[in-house]
């Protein structure tokens, strides 16, 4: 069976995937790494977009995958457009999740510095206090809040500072959105606030044959909120 790859997003790590990873064996082998410095990688983190891409296709050759479907959520969205510049051939597919193709405006990087800043003095529960409130549209149980909660103080503090000056210095993809040449689905929360609907919707427009599944019920973690609907969208594209 081929491979998905799947990136997650910030202040998480791979364990946002476990419902894909169990759901969608029956159609591709799921493989969803840490990236450098997440989760069970204690490596050093990777300090750009760019860096976050090689470390993948260093998991891909020590598995001795050439080309894979690739997914990521937000943060693993911005490192699937970095994967596609620099490693085109090793693409099949793309599923662009709860994402955006722009890079930060002058507020958005002034937002990083003062997150950095604020990890940097009080650690991950930074972090958490600016993401976890945004991350759900209501419907997540309490259990789903607690797991996501603990994932997010579980990242060690310079990794998720080296996250947020990467995706500072990012660069603009959306001049890369026409020359898409792979099969594309956009996936999008209903209720996503970090990387909204109409977001999803101008990068469909611009990406040749893109199609766009909206998930109700969810919002940025659409693939934990709403695991089922997200599979299910995940398999139609990938079947
Ligand atoms: C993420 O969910 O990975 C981040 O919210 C992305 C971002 O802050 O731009």
């Amino acid at each position: 069976m081929s491979h998905l790859l799947l990136v997650h997003g910030f202040p998480l790590d791979s364990r946002m995937w476990r419902a894909q990873v169990e759901g969608l064996a029956g159609v591709r082998t799921v493989l969803a790494p840490d990236l450098a410095g997440h989760g069970a990688d204690r490596s050093a983190p990777a300090t750009s977009l760019d860096g976050m891409a090689r470390h993948l296709a260093g998991v891909l050759d020590a598995a001795g995958i050439d080309a894979v479907d690739l997914g990521g959520l937000s943060m693993g969205g911005y490192v699937v457009f970095a994967f596609l510049r620099l490693f085109p051939e090793r693409v099949r597919s793309l599923a662009l999740i709860d994402t955006r193709p722009g890079a930060d405006t002058e507020a958005g990087r002034a937002g990083r510095d003062a997150l950095a800043a604020a990890i940097r003095e009080h650690g991950a529960a930074a972090a958490r206090d600016a993401m976890l409130p945004k991350m759900f549209a209501g419907p997540a149980s309490e259990a789903v809040r607690a797991e996501t909660e603990r994932m997010m103080l579980e990242q060690p503090p310079g990794t998720l500072v080296a996250d947020v000056l990467a995706m500072r210095d990012r660069p603009d993809s959306t001049p890369d959105l026409a020359g898409i040449a792979v099969p594309t689905l956009v996936v999008v929360g209903a209720g996503d606030v970090i990387t909204p609907p109409a977001e999803a919707e101008a990068m469909v427009a611009a990406i040749p044959g893109a199609r766009l599944e909206l998930i109700p019920g969810a919002g940025h973690l659409a693939p934990v909120e709403q695991p089922d609907a997200v599979n299910a969208a995940l398999r139609r594209f990938l079947s």
